[in-house]
């Protein structure tokens, strides 16, 4: 075993939780991984048990020291990054949740959006917390289970009176940084960026805003404390007779797109990455000016050092990319998401079929929560090949729907695409995702972003990293993918994807 140093990354996410360790040149040291169950109770629900969630996180993290022989006194800092507006209740004394935890893709909320939208509050959720109100967020989530959550879980609570314990600070909130942080530290604390995602949170005044506790019924006593992404106070300390045996300082936090603008080392305005894992998550920093849409994007806190003001990003979320691809699975028209590039190349063309997997709505730039899955364009002919080759382009043509309207709102051009994410490794993809936007596409050395920027969160607060600079240094291009394609074609392709896409609405509006 060595003596060097190091910082560790617990990235949490929709489908799995890994954990990695970094050295000072941001190289990985180690690193495991592993998935958890997802329940679907009722169509459009999601859920993840969130006791599952912090059993596979000891796992992680102690089968990447145990690989690495890595000893946990030897990590000066932990960094905590996670799927966001995912949404917990928890029992104070008992730390057990009171239901499995909402993920942000469950629609059940849907409902109420409605309702607000018909109330005409949606001006003000989007004046106060830079959101489009929507069920992906927290606050409906929040609110529904205050309304209906299980009470057999904690013997205790019954639906009736989990507000007023709620009131009492008896029962608390949290999203996911929330809630490992609490396990890790025993400290109810969130992390800025986070907040900004839960529809509660003011991202002018930087706290809960009181109008919005009360129109979804939230007790401001359930909330945590809303710290900087990087803290030089600490949100706190793992236990030295926890599962870590080693009290190591929990210092910086993200959620998970926010991590991946920072470990992208998108600290300037104008700096733009888009991270490809479930979803796809387009940002781009507007440094201190929280820029407001006109063309569907989301107003959102991009990140915040202490003791300095908060950085703002805008934002285009696309509910469902790599889960396309993860669908083509589950159907069998592949066998593993490996092979999808292979599959797409063996055709010259989708021979004229457009996927549009809106399966859970349709986020940026059109927000529309009932709109639904699509292929048209399919023939006699279309074969496998056709439908996998669309849903790779599905990907590529829904960024460049949020990439005109970040063109537009943020008045930029996009010549060059900093990309991460799992997807990523997928050649075709990038290519395709240069020819759409008809910009480059720069690929990282180091493609998990996502982790790299909580560790550095972590690191940069306790002084394993000294400043800004060093990160950069620490960047390195992998391969940059430059357009091809003759762009009239691009566009003309794009045009259809916008008939198809008007389809997928048009099934909503039924
Ligand atoms: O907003 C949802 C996002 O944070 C989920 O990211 O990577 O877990 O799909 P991911």
């Amino acid at each position: 075993m060595s003596s060097d140093t190091y910082v560790g990354a617990i990235d949490q996410g929709t489908t799995g939780t890994r954990f990695m360790v970094f050295d000072h040149a941001g190289r990985v040291i180690t690193s495991a991984y592993e998935k958890h169950e997802q329940h679907y109770p009722e169509p459009g629900w999601v859920e993840h048990d969130p006791i599952e969630i912090w059993q596979k996180t000891q796992a992680v993290i102690t089968t990447a020291l145990d690989e690495a022989d890595v000893d946990a006194t030897q990590l000066e800092a932990i960094g905590v990054t996670n799927q966001r507006e995912t949404t917990v209740l928890w029992d104070r004394d008992t730390g057990a949740p009171i239901h499995n935890a909402i993920v942000w893709q469950d629609r059940r909320t849907t409902d109420r959006i409605e309702e607000l939208a018909e109330a005409g509050t949606v001006e003000e959720i989007r004046d106060k917390t830079g959101l489009e109100a929507d069920a992906y967020f927290s606050a409906t989530k929040a609110e529904w289970l205050l309304d209906n959550a299980d009470p057999i879980k904690t013997q205790r609570a019954r639906p009736a009176d989990l507000r007023e314990r709620a009131e009492d600070g008896e029962i608390l909130f949290g999203t996911i940084d929330s809630w490992l942080i609490y396990n890790l530290t025993g400290n109810h604390i969130t992390e800025v960026t986070n907040a900004s995602r839960t529809m509660l949170y003011n991202i002018h005044d930087l706290d809960w805003d009181d109008d919005l506790l009360s129109e979804f019924d939230v007790p401001r006593e359930m909330l945590p404390e809303v710290r900087p992404s990087s803290d030089d106070e600490y949100y706190g300390h793992t236990d030295s007779d926890g599962f870590l045996g080693a009290e190591i300082p929990v210092a910086g936090a993200f959620g998970d797109q926010q991590a991946a603008l920072f470990g992208q080392t998108c600290f300037d305005a104008g700096d733009a990455k888009n991270t490809y894992g479930t979803g796809s998550f387009f940002l781009a920093n507007t440094g201190e000016e929280a820029v407001e849409s006109d063309h569907g994007l989301l107003t959102t806190i991009g990140f915040q050092r202490s003791g300095e003001p908060v950085q703002y990003a805008l934002e285009g979320s696309i509910f469902i990319t790599g889960a396309a691809i993860e669908w083509l699975e589950d159907v069998d028209l592949i066998e593993d998401a490996l092979v999808s590039e292979e599959v797409a190349r063996s055709v010259d063309s989708t021979d004229g079929v457009y996927f549009v997997p809106a399966f859970t709505g349709l986020g940026a730039p059109h927000w529309d929560g009932r709109a639904r899955g699509t292929i048209v364009g399919m023939t006699r002919g279309t074969r496998r090949a056709h439908i996998v080759r669309a849903a790779i382009e599905s990907i590529a043509f829904q960024t460049r729907d949020v990439a005109e309207a970040m063109e537009a709102d943020a008045d930029m051009e996009i010549s060059r695409l900093k990309v991460d994410g799992g997807a990523v490794k997928n050649n075709f993809l990038c290519q395709q995702q240069a020819d759409i936007i008809d910009a480059n596409i720069v690929r990282p050395e180091v493609d998990e972003t996502t982790a790299l920027g909580s560790a550095y969160a972590a690191g940069l607060a306790v002084g394993y990293w000294n400043n800004l600079e060093e990160l950069r240094d620490n960047w390195q291009v992998d391969r940059e993918f430059t357009p091809e394609m003759n762009t009239d074609e691009v566009d003309a392709k794009y045009d259809r994807w916008s008939d198809a896409v008007e389809r997928s609405l048009d099934w909503a509006r039924e």
